[in-house]
């Protein structure tokens, strides 16, 4: 339709992108092979198959073990550089890339082979496709704030070339207060914050990212919805929110994609963005993610030019650049 083209166009930022969620089956069995890892799925069919969650912690726990085929700085290079083609292909002219060191080094891969893969396929990308980016470090909130720290003190020579850090993983029962010493930590080194919040877990969770983590930008948000005033502070200070509609859908954060709630979080004057998550698992990159929303028939062309123009306006770019692209 020409509403999908003109959406498909409208040249974006991408804000919420796992790395190693936009691991592609092809791509898991060419690395496996290339550096002689078995896999415990026949084919890709089986594998893409086995890709079908009732909750976040179904698709965590394949994820992680997805990722062990990423083994050296050429792995890493090539998984992102993977990624900038796909998302160029979506009009994407900036992403900023969340990666998760603590899956990788607690499997012995040194972080300088992670952090120096990843920054070479960005670097390409930005060369190549026209794409800029940025990297954000996420810190794993199943595990305890002490290997926060660690991940923290192993990224530091390379702070001048992470922008921010977040939190992911298994949302329930590890709220934002368990990281907080080591939030303001990296506040302290300079660096930005960003935290998923309100996925699974609940709107208190959402103000604890707020008031103990000094976020930047909210991942997800959605349960945010449930509580009026945290609604209203989160549109009043202008609060970016990187929604995932796929991934919502997938992870049975919402029940329907025509009942998704992003036409009501930009009613209610929230700074919405739509974003992919994890695109390898979720069945789509960032105009599949747009593109899912047209059928409720709620949002207009006008409205989907406020949602990528918001991704810019979200984005940890600076103003002279956010002017640019707006
Ligand atoms: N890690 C990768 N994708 C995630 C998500 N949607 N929520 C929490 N942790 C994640
Ligand atoms: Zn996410």
């Amino acid at each position: 339709t020409d509403l999908a083209h003109f959406v498909s166009g409208l040249p974006k930022a991408e804000l919420h992108l796992h790395i190693e969620g936009s691991l592609e089956p092809e791509q898991m069995f060419e690395l496996a092979r290339r550096n002689r890892i078995a896999i415990p799925f026949a084919s890709v069919e089986e594998l893409r198959g086995a890709y079908s969650f009732s909750r976040l912690q179904d698709f965590l726990d394949i994820y992680y073990q997805g990722a062990d085929v990423l083994r050296t700085e050429e792995d890493f290079r090539d998984l992102a550089l993977a990624y900038f083609r796909r998302a160029a292909a979506d009009s994407v002219v900036h992403a900023e890339i969340f990666f998760d060191p603590q899956t990788h080094t607690d499997r012995g891969i040194p972080f300088q082979v992670v952090a120096d893969g990843l920054l070479a396929g960005m670097q390409e990308a930005e060369r190549d496709l026209d794409v800029t980016s940025r990297l954000i470090l996420c810190f794993l909130r199943h595990l305890d704030e002490d290997a926060a720290f660690e991940t923290l003190a192993a990224a530091e020579p390379w702070l001048d070339r992470i922008a921010a850090v977040g939190l992911d993983s298994s949302e329930v029962g590890h709220p934002p207060s368990k990281f907080r010493r080591v939030f303001d930590r990296a506040g302290e080194m300079g660096l930005l914050r960003v935290a998923h919040a309100g996925e699974e877990g609940p709107p208190a969770y959402v103000h604890e990212a707020l008031d103990l983590l000094h976020i930047d930008r909210l991942d997800h948000g959605n349960r945010a919805l449930e509580d009026r005033a945290l609604t209203t502070r989160l549109a009043r200070s202008g609060m970016t929110l990187t929604v995932c509609p796929l991934s919502n859908l997938k992870l049975c954060v919402v029940e329907d994609i025509d009942a998704h709630p992003i036409e009501r979080m930009l009613r209610l004057g929230l700074r919405a963005t739509v974003n992919s998550d994890d695109p390898a698992y979720f069945g789509g990159y960032v105009n599949d993610n747009y593109r899912a929303l047209i059928p409720a028939g709620r949002l207009d062309a006008h409205d989907f030019a406020t949602l990528a123009r918001n991704s810019f306006l979200g984005s940890f770019l600076d103003d002279v650049a956010v002017t640019r692209h707006i």
